[in-house]
């Protein structure tokens, strides 16, 4: 399964699928890094990974479907079958969603449909929710709104911000290759 990876940022997400597909967990091939800011860190990470990385800035484009025509051209060059986004802070049109229709997936750091949107750890430890989590889930053209993959959740239990963000990532980097290595293979035996 060739996939390519979406991000904005820091990028460990990337970083986790990336070995998770070196050390066999995730039977599948990053062919591509796509980032939205020239400057995420994701980039750099890619580059030490080897993996081609291509950034862009969406201003320089007279509109999102203008942007994601360009997108559609590399991705397919390059074989992309699934839209994998890791921290991509962007909704996706509807270019992509028709290009890739079923084929994009989303993490997100809350227990979905609690928390969409920005900054859902700190939405959630406003709300004093009970519990903090994570979510793998479809891609549509809503705001973390697709269908649902799998989830995990904890007790918050008082625990600062720092340590709640700890463990969301602790647990993304486990659900995000786990979640997708049974998603591809479901996908091949049907
Ligand atoms: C993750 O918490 C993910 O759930 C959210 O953005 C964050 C990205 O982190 N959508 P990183 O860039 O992969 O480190």
């Amino acid at each position: 399964t060739k996939m390519a990876v979406f991000a904005s940022g820091n990028g460990s997400n990337f970083q986790a699928l990336y070995e998770a597909t070196q050390d066999g967990r995730l039977d599948a091939d990053i062919v591509l890094v796509v980032a939205d800011k020239p400057s995420a860190y994701v980039l750099e990470r890619a580059k030490q990974a080897g993996v081609p990385a291509f950034s862009f800035t969406p201003r320089d484009y007279a509109s999102k479907q203008a942007y994601e025509s360009m997108l559609v051209e590399k991705l397919d060059r390059a074989g992309v079958e699934w839209l994998v986004l890791a921290g991509f802070m962007r909704l996706i049109g509807p270019v992509l969603l028709g290009t890739y229709e079923n084929r994009i997936v989303n993490i997100h750091p809350s227990v979905l449909p609690a928390f969409p949107g920005k900054d859902a750890i700190g939405q959630t430890l406003e709300a004093g929710a009970k519990e903090a989590g994570v979510t793998v889930h479809f891609v549509d053209e809503g705001m973390d709104t697709g269908a649902i993959i799998a989830q995990r959740s904890f007790a918050v239990d008082g625990a600062d911000r720092e340590t709640v963000e700890r463990k969301i990532h602790e647990i993304e980097h486990q659900l995000y290759p786990e979640s997708l290595q049974q998603l591809f293979s479901r996908q091949q035996s049907v």
